[in-house]
Parts: structure tokens; sequence; C-alpha cells
């Protein structure tokens, strides 16, 4: 299912905007964003602890995202967990656990507007 967010000019280079979509009765927090000048679309919660990623930092040179709350690094365009910061390292398995982002398809009209394809 298509839900229309914003223009593509609302999005500047390099950084994410967060929405609230109703999918099916169910409020999804998904941010888009841009990473140089390609689009991507992900859940706002951080596959290890749920933290938000809206409030994460953007890493243009690697197509990452580092989560603020433990710097785990996730590739925006396969979601794959990257990189866990050395000083997790002695934590148990289970503690690093974490699946992989939730991506979405973002779609470009003609006239520039952005929507987001939810399933
Ligand atoms: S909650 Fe994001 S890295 Fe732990």
């Amino acid at each position: 299912m298509l839900y229309p967010v914003c223009k593509i000019d609302d999005i500047k280079d390099n950084s994410m905007m967060l929405f609230k979509i109703n999918h099916n009765g169910k409020i999804l927090d998904i941010i888009i964003g841009k990473i140089n000048q390609k689009l991507f679309a992900c859940n706002n919660h951080c596959p290890h602890m749920g933290a938000s990623l809206s409030k994460s930092e953007l890493i243009p040179q690697d197509n990452r995202i580092i989560c603020y709350l433990h710097d785990f690094e996730y590739d925006l365009f396969s979601g794959k967990l990257m990189k866990i910061p050395e000083q997790w390292q002695s934590q148990n398995q289970e503690w690093k656990k974490s699946g992989n982002l939730i991506l979405y398809k973002v779609i470009e009209s003609d006239d520039g507007r952005l929507s987001v394809d939810i399933h």
C-alpha cells in the first residue's frame, strides 16, 4: 500500500525525517531520508533495543546509520548490521543480538512527491 509522505525537496541530502503512518490501524514510525542523493526508508525503531533512529546520525561515507544508544551501525540499503563497537564486545551474545533494519521502498512520482510502500 502506498502512503504519500512529502516532496523530494523537503528532504535535504544526508538528512532524514520521521513520519507517523497509520497502516491498517497500526501507527508505524517511519524514517524517510536521503544519503548521497539516494532515498531510503526504514522503521524508526533500532532493531537492537528499539531506540529511535531518527535521533541517530547518518554516516554518508558508508551509507550507514549509527544508533545513538549503543552505536551499532546499519547499512541503509541492505538493512544489515555492519558493526558493533569494541566496547560492547564483552557483552553476552544475547545482549549483542540484533536483527536488521526494516526497510521500505520509496516511490517518487513525476511531480516529485514521495510515497512509501508498506505491505
Ligand atoms: S538500541 Fe540501537 S544500538 Fe542498541
